[in-house]
């Protein structure tokens, strides 16, 4: 399991070291953003695809719980996605990235700024659109991306429908569950 959280922390890594490079010639930051997003994006649909889905819903062989060192566990996709988020902190202050949501199962994941909330509100009613924008945070300023973060299979809705803490027990496969927050700061 570590050396899955390893690659998909390489993986995005080595992404953020083309997009900075890029960022230094001038490419846009929305453009930057955009393809930070879309490693992060694939590493997350590939692991509840073909691991979370297939050994829980599928075959049925194992669960998926944020307690998963005592239970033998999954990591759930979010916690998966958080300890990247973590890793690429650890190394670099060039950007950072969260998930997020307006409803959120853990409170610490909702929404912490203005812009956050508007962003949120802003995916969850246009469902095919991105977010951009820029704030000031403690000072500094910041260029901030949100996408729109489904539930891409059955196993996100059941979980989330189900878990005890989940203020939302409607969900379906489809919806906007909440939004993947990328910030840069601007030079
Ligand atoms: C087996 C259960 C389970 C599965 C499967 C699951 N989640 Fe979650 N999800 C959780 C839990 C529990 C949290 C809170 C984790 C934390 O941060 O402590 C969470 C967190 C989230 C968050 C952050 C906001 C919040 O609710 O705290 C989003 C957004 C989210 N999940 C979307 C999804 C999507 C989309 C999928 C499928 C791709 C998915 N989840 C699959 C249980 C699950």
């Amino acid at each position: 399991m570590r050396y899955r959280i390893f690659t998909i922390a390489v993986a995005v890594a080595v992404a953020a070291g083309i997009a900075m490079d890029a960022a230094a010639q001038d490419m846009p930051y929305p453009r930057v953003a955009d393809m930070l997003y879309r490693v992060m994006s694939a590493d997350r649909e590939v692991y509840t695809r073909m691991v979370v889905q297939r050994l829980t819903v599928d075959e049925e062989i194992l669960t998926a719980s944020e307690h998963f060192e005592d239970e033998a566990a999954l990591p759930l996709p979010a916690q998966m996605f958080r300890f990247g988020a973590e890793t690429v902190m650890d190394n670099t202050e060039d950007f950072s990235y969260a998930l997020l949501s307006l409803n959120p199962i853990n409170r610490n994941n909702g929404p912490a700024t203005e812009l956050e909330q508007e962003a949120l509100e802003f995916v969850a009613d246009n469902p095919d659109e991105n977010f951009y924008g820029e704030e000031e945070l403690g000072g500094e300023r910041y260029f901030a991306a949100v996408y729109p973060d489904r539930a891409i299979v059955e196993a996100c809705v059941n979980c989330h429908n189900s878990h005890r803490d989940s203020p939302r027990t409607d969900l379906k496969v489809g919806d906007v569950m909440g939004g993947v927050v990328i910030r840069i700061p601007i030079d």
